[in-house]
């Protein structure tokens, strides 16, 4: 079975945790598109959804799903995501696909933070996958000279500008091993908009795409 075939096991057993009526917390990806394809199916039974990027946004219109504006909405049952990487603790790295803010802010507002991923994602320390920061322009230089002194190698990605206009460093060379503090650090930096460290608010529920359908750790 492909990668690809796995994060499709994943985004459509993601299904069963939409009830009827709901407006749903989509998140950004290949797996979220999976998922997306699956909530096609039950356009006609929810209200809606709340997204986090424009990709997503663009790809539920274009299945006939209404998208809602965060500041309309003030609580989701469900929110449906990937991740980067995943540990036991169910703490993530996100922002590969440069969404991390929008992705923290529905995640926000959501009850339960259901994780899609296939089996790659799952880590044992978190770091290995460079973490993606999102930061104001003007504050690059200074927050990348920052994050040398928390024992990063940040990288400018070239060339990536974030639904919100800014830009993206993507650090290098962590073990994150106390993934609070640091989400809590990086987050302090002064032009820093969101790091991806998702774990003061980790996932609730992990499905795992394998060769064998999809695995679910509540
Ligand atoms: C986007 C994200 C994605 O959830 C993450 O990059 C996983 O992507 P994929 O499902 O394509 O492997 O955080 O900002």
């Amino acid at each position: 079975m492909t990668q690809d075939e796995m994060k499709k096991e994943a985004g459509w057993a993601a299904l069963k945790y939409v009830e009827a009526g709901a407006i749903v917390g989509v998140g950004t990806g290949s797996t979220v598109n999976h998922f997306i394809d699956a909530l096609g199916t039950m356009s006609d039974k929810i209200k809606g959804a709340v997204s986090s990027s424009i990709a997503s946004t663009e790809k539920l219109e274009k299945l006939g799903i209404k998208v809602f504006d965060c500041n309309d909405v003030a609580s989701l049952d469900v929110y449906v995501d990937g991740a980067d990487e995943i540990n036991a603790n169910k703490e993530m790295i996100k922002g590969g696909g440069a969404a991390l803010t929008r992705e923290k802010i529905v995640a926000a507002i959501s009850d339960k933070f259901i994780c899609i991923v296939d089996g790659t994602k799952a880590v044992e320390v978190l770091g290995e996958f460079p973490l993606p920061v999102e930061v104001i322009p003007m504050a690059r230089s200074y927050v990348a000279r920052e994050l040398v002194k928390l024992g990063g190698d940040p990288v400018y990605r070239e060339g990536v500008i974030t639904d919100n206009g800014n830009i993206i460093l993507d650090v290098h060379s962590l073990k994150i091993n106390n993934a609070k503090q640091l989400e809590d650090q990086v987050n302090a930096l002064p032009g820093v908009v969101t790091v991806g460290l998702f774990a003061h608010r980790g996932a609730d529920v992990v499905i795992t795409g394998t060769p064998d359908g999809a695995k679910i750790e509540e």
